[in-house]
């Protein structure tokens, strides 16, 4: 089992980061291959939108740092998506590395009930962490995410969210919370609790 785990938020400590180490780390005491990607560390841009992706090519024509992390999402059996909560959405990092993904759809996707170039069955977990207390708030974030991962033949989409975790790290303090991720990395990873 291969993951791919994305770190959106761009501080040290970062509680959707250690989330998602929580989750990792469960899922490689059961086998599971983990490679790790600090996205503020890497130099990318955003898309471009010259669409050689559907004219010619069928990767994403930009070569910089996130054409490793395409690369790898591309083989990955789970994908970890994390990000702080920034103006009611995910972090711009993490928004620029979405929209790269536009190079994972086959040029004819609008009309093509088969949109994706990617192998169908991939598993994906969205973690966010949000300051604001109120479980109601921003529920679109993961909507959006499962509507184009569903599209790119996801068939497992889940989400694990942080409430009130404006200071870093204190997430570790949030039981119920971490319990999920290990919870979560069991189910996905086929081992027993
Ligand atoms: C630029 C910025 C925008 C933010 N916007 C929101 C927001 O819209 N809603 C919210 O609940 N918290 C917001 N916050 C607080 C963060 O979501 C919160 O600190 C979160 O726990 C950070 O996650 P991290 O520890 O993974 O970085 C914002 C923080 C920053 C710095």
């Amino acid at each position: 089992m291969k993951i791919v785990s994305l770190f959106g938020s761009p501080r040290a400590r970062a509680n959707s980061s250690l989330i998602a180490e929580r989750f990792c780390a469960t899922a490689q005491k059961l086998g599971a291959e983990v490679r790790a990607f600090t996205l503020n560390d890497l130099n990318f841009r955003g898309c471009q939108g010259c669409y050689a992706c559907k004219t010619k090519l069928d990767r994403c024509a930009l070569k910089d740092d996130l054409t490793e992390v395409l690369e790898a999402v591309r083989e990955t059996d789970i994908l970890v998506l994390a990000s702080s909560v920034y103006y009611w959405d995910i972090s711009a990092q993490l928004k620029a590395f979405l929209d790269r993904t536009f190079s994972f759809l086959v040029p004819d996707f609008i009309t093509n009930p088969q949109k994706s170039r990617l192998e169908p069955g991939k598993k994906l977990v969205l973690i966010l962490a949000q300051n604001n207390p109120d479980k109601d708030s921003f529920t679109n974030i993961f909507q959006k995410f499962d509507y184009f991962f569903r599209a790119y033949g996801f068939t497992d989409t889940r989400q694990i969210r942080a409430f009130g975790t404006n200071d870093p790290g204190v997430v570790e303090t949030h039981q119920d919370v971490m319990e999920l991720a290990e919870k979560a990395a069991h189910e996905m990873c086929g081992g027993n609790q």
